[in-house]
C-alpha cells in the first residue's frame, strides 16, 4: 500500500472494525430484559428535545402524569425531567449526547422523548451525530416498534425497525478518502439481527400475528442484507406456525399503496434505513407522520418518541402551539404498556381512536385553523374520563 490516502482510510477502517467487534462482544454478554414486575419504583425520563419536541412531550407528559397518579403518591412510579437535549446544547458541548445529559438518562428505567433537530451537512452546524441515533446506540435501543393502523382499510402492521446497524451504526464515520472518493458504512451483526428477528416473530406469536414479511435489498446490498435475511430465516425456523415472506424494500414501498394486497401485510421486519423509509410511508396512511409513535426497545432501557422530527419550521412561523400532540401520545401508551399498564394504555389508545378517527370533535390542523395542541390533550383525557 504505498499510496498514502490509502493507507490513511485503511487505518480509518480498521478502527472502526475494532469497535465493532467489541460491540459484538458485548452482545454477546447481554442478559435478558429487565423485568419492570419486579421494581419498586419505576423512573420515567421526559426529555422534551427541541423545535415542537417540548410542546408535545408536555402533552404527553400531562397525560401520563393523569394516567399515573395513583402510582405516582403510592411510590411506584417517578418522573425525572431531563433538559439539555437542545440543538443549542448539543452545538455548544459538540456531543450527540452531553455526558450529563447521558448520565441523567442512564440513570431512568424508561425514556419519553421529543423529537430533537439532527444537523445535516452543509446547514452551518457542526456535522454531530443525531441525538436520537446516539441514544438508540448509547442505551442499545436495538429494536424500533412502529404500529400503524386504519381499521376502516384493513391496515394492521407493526414495524419492526433494526435500530442500531445497517446504515446508522457508523453512519457519521464515513471517509472522505480524497476530495473525490468518499465511503460509507453499513454494518450487519449475526448478534443485532438475531435479536430482533425473536423479539418481532415473539410479538407475532403472542400477539396472534401469523405472517412476518422481511424486507431488504439483499439482491444489491448482498453481503449485510444477505446476512440479515439468513439469520431471520434461522429464528422464523422456531415459528413454524408463522409464515415467512421475503420482499425488496422498493416493491414493498409499492405494495403498501395497492390496496388489495398491502391489507395482508402484518409484521415487516427490516433492516434499519429500511425501516426508517417504510414507517415515514406508512404512517402517512394513518394520517401522516404526526399521527405515529415509537417504541425503541433494549434489554435494559426503552425509550418512547414520535417518528418524526422537531419541525422547526412551525417554531419559526409561530405555529407551536398548534403541533399534533397524537404521535408522543400514542409513544406514552406504548410506555405505559412496555412496563406493564397494559389497562391503562388500551385506555388512552381507546381515547385516541376516538378523538381521531370517530368522534372528531377537534381537528389537529398544525395552524389555526385547527385547536392547539393543549386543546387536543384536554379533549383525549376528558375522552379518558368517560370511558
Ligand atoms: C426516525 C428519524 C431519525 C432516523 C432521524 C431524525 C435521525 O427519521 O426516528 O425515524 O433516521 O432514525
Ligand atoms: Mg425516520
Amino acid at each position: 500500500m504505498n499510496n498514502e490516502a490509502t493507507k490513511n482510510a485503511a487505518e480509518k477502517f480498521a478502527a472502526l472494525i475494532e469497535e465493532q467487534l467489541k460491540r459484538v462482544e458485548m452482545m454477546k454478554a447481554q442478559g435478558d430484559f429487565v423485568d419492570y414486575a419486579n421494581k419498586d419504583n419505576i423512573i420515567i425520563g421526559i426529555c422534551g428535545g427541541d423545535g415542537i419536541g417540548p410542546i408535545i412531550t408536555g402533552e404527553a407528559q400531562r397525560m401520563l402524569e393523569f394516567l399515573l397518579a395513583d402510582e405516582v403518591a403510592a411510590g411506584k412510579i417517578s418522573f425525572k425531567v431531563i433538559d439539555g437535549l437542545t440543538i443549542e446544547n448539543r452545538v455548544e458541548k459538540l456531543k450527540a449526547i452531553p455526558d450529563d445529559v447521558l448520565a441523567e438518562l442512564k440513570a431512568c428505567d424508561v425514556i419519553l422523548k421529543g423529537p430533537t433537530t439532527t444537523p445535516q451537512k452543509g446547514d452551518g452546524r457542526p456535522n454531530i451525530e443525531s441525538a436520537n441515533v446516539a441514544m438508540r446506540k448509547e442505551l442499545d435501543l436495538f429494536a424500533n416498534v412502529r404500529p400503524v393502523k386504519v381499521p376502516e382499510k384493513g391496515i394492521d402492521w407493526v414495524i419492526f425497525r433494526e435500530n442500531t446497524e445497517g446504515g446508522y451504526a457508523i453512519g457519521s464515520e464515513g471517509i472522505n478518502v480524497t476530495e473525490d472518493l468518499a465511503f460509507d458504512f453499513v454494518v450487519t451483526t449475526k448478534q443485532g439481527s438475531t435479536r430482533i428477528a425473536e423479539l418481532a416473530y415473539d410479538y407475532a406469536r403472542k400477539n396472534g400475528y401469523t405472517r412476518v414479511s422481511l424486507v431488504t435489498k439483499a439482491n444489491v446490498i448482498k453481503t449485510t442484507d444477505g446476512n440479515f435475511l439468513e439469520d431471520c430465516h434461522k429464528v422464523a425456523d422456531n415459528y413454524p406456525e408463522i409464515t415467512t415472506d421475503e420482499w425488496y424494500a422498493d416493491i414493498m414501498t409499492a405494495k403498501l399503496i395497492d390496496e388489495k394486497r398491502r391489507k395482508d401485510f402484518q409484521i415487516l421486519l427490516l433492516p434499519n434505513l429500511y425501516g426508517d423509509i417504510i414507517s415515514d410511508e406508512a404512517a402517512e396512511f394513518q394520517g401522516g407522520v404526526g399521527t405515529a409513535g415509537a417504541a425503541n426497545l433494549g434489554k435494559k432501557y426503552a425509550m418512547f418518541e414520535a417518528i418524526h422530527g422537531s419541525a422547526p419550521r412551525m417554531i419559526a412561523e409561530g405555529r407551536g402551539c398548534y403541533a399534533d400532540p397524537c404521535s408522543m401520545l400514542r409513544a406514552a401508551a406504548m410506555l405505559l404498556s412496555h412496563i406493564g399498564y397494559q389497562e391503562k394504555s388500551d385506555k388512552l389508545t381507546r381515547a385516541l381512536d376516538i378523538c381521531s378517527f370517530e368522534e372528531k370533535k377537534l381537528t389537529i390542523t398544525g395552524r389555526n385553523t385547527g385547536c392547539t395542541c393543549e386543546e387536543f390533550g384536554n379533549y383525549v383525557m376528558e375522552t379518558i374520563k368517560g370511558l
